[in-house]
């Protein structure tokens, strides 16, 4: 049988361990190599890899993804889209939606997985659409979490959904890194059983779980697994590719990996950690084993948040109480996935609760729009008490929020006028607008200055 591998270190890896902060200039030489390594995709763009080319590496995102396309022409370029949200946190009206699609996969994407952070598949539909419309491959992904209304059968039906939809693979996105190997065996096992198109398994290393859970997933005939290479793997990113393909082959799966260009990509991937190691981007802690988020079921992630909240507000001794509270938050308001944005709305209520000493006495804007259904349908039933003090008499929303929103594109094409080269910097502008006007800005005095270095030169 043969297990296929999803590399992560363009994107999650880097986005996990160093805040997304790789230039295209330090991976640039190893393409032409990861192109030839077997990989069924190369995860390489979307997630915060968007934002942070704009914001910190005075890169073109729609240039790097040209870049790594042109020397990865043999092997599929994958990216992370959160549905109706695209790269950032709030909602796009669909023509921005279709716009940003099409682009994508004009400038090099072949496989676009899409999510929702409620699981809510009105928000992943048009993403999807606009994915199988121009010929690339729809991945749904479905927001893994643990509660009481979550469970096989919850999951089969959204991968049924899904896969009605059109998506042409199934991920399960366990983005705390929390699926266990049982759980992983069990729900690979049932989505087999009840749906036709493959079936991958996103994990992270930091409690630990991710090479147990891989396997039995495997076992349970898992057909794409997501792993980074060796130097850029363990703790919050994936579980390193070598070690993996290593222990698979040796069970006689087929994994189609070359193991001498793995060990030359990831020879070319020690050294660049290392200098983020020195420079103290990449922070140690990342990199070891975090099993806290085992005994509190919640995520590491949103755990440290939490502390920092509470150290900020030198109210540390309240940190039992909030650990309590956050699960009765979470269940008030129908069990979301404690995933971004969720995870820190749902941790900044509970600590609100808490230190106000009467619960929802403040109530943040964004559970009020999450109430009022501008994120997508709550998974469960939100607490009617809690909805009347929030909306009143009113109705949450039963459109798309999305529905409620103008077209935006021309206008924003507009808007910018000459400043924009391209409906790419269009959509750049659309999804973050501060920053990509900044990076115009240094662009357009960067073409100035090389103007001026070619008159001279003519002198
Ligand atoms: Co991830």
């Amino acid at each position: 049988m043969k297990v296929n591998f999803t590399e992560t270190v363009l994107r999650d890896a880097n986005q996990s361990l160093i805040a997304t902060r790789l230039p295209i200039e330090s991976f640039e030489g190893i393409l032409e190599t990861m192109d030839k390594a077997g990989y069924y995709s190369i995860e390489c763009w979307g997630g915060a890899t968007f934002d942070s080319c704009l914001r910190y590496l005075d890169e073109d995102p729609w240039e790097r993804l040209r870049k790594i396309k042109k020397k990865c022409p043999g092997t599929k370029l994958q990216m992370l889209l959160r549905g109706q949200n695209l790269l950032g946190y709030k909602h796009y009206p669909d023509d921005v939606v279709r716009m940003f699609v099409k682009k994508s996969v004009e400038n090099g994407i072949d496989i676009i997985r899409i999510f929702d952070a409620l699981n809510d598949v009105r928000n992943i539909q048009t993403a999807v659409d606009e994915t199988l419309k121009n010929g690339a491959v729809a991945s749904g992904a479905i927001s893994y979490t643990k509660s009481p209304i979550h469970n096989l059968e919850s999951y089969v039906k959204l991968a049924k959904d899904m896969e009605n939809m059109g998506c042409q693979t199934i991920c399960i996105k366990d983005m705390a890194g929390i699926i266990g190997p049982k759980e992983s065996y069990d729900l690979v096992k049932a989505l087999k059983e009840n749906v036709k198109v493959p079936i991958a398994l996103h994990t992270h290393s930091t409690t630990g779980l991710a090479m147990l859970s891989l396997q039995k997933a495997v076992e349970a005939g898992c057909d794409i697994i997501d792993t980074a290479i060796s130097s850029f793997s363990g703790g919050t990113s994936q579980a390193p590719t070598e070690t993996v393909a290593y222990a698979l082959e040796q069970e006689g799966y087929e994994t189609g990996l070359d193991t001498k260009v793995l060990k030359q990509i990831n020879d070319f991937f020690r050294p660049v950690k290392d200098e983020f190691v020195k420079s103290g981007m990449l922070n140690p802690v990342v990199l070891s084993t975090d099993t806290d988020a085992l005994s509190y079921q919640i995520p590491g992630g949103m755990l440290s948040n939490l502390v920092a909240q509470l150290t900020a507000q030198n109210k540390m001794d309240k940190f039992e109480e909030v650990l309590l509270e956050t699960p009765r938050v979470r269940k008030d308001l129908g069990y979301p996935p404690l995933v971004t944005p969720m995870s820190q709305m749902v941790g900044v209520q509970a600590t609100a609760n808490v230190l106000a000493g009467e619960r929802y006495k403040n109530i943040s804007k964004e559970i009020k729009a999450y109430i009022a259904g501008e994120y997508g349908k709550a998974p469960g039933e939100i607490n009617p008490e809690l909805q009347k003090k929030v909306l009143g008499d009113a109705e949450p929303l039963t459109c798309r929020f999305a529905d409620t929103l103008e077209p935006q594109f021309d206008k924003a094409k507009a808007e910018l006028g000459d400043r924009a080269k391209s409906d790419e910097d269009v959509l750049s502008y659309i999804a973050f607008p501060t920053q990509a006007e900044a990076f115009f800005r240094k662009r357009e005095q960067k073409e100035k200055n090389t103007f001026k270095y070619s008159i001279r030169r003519i002198d």
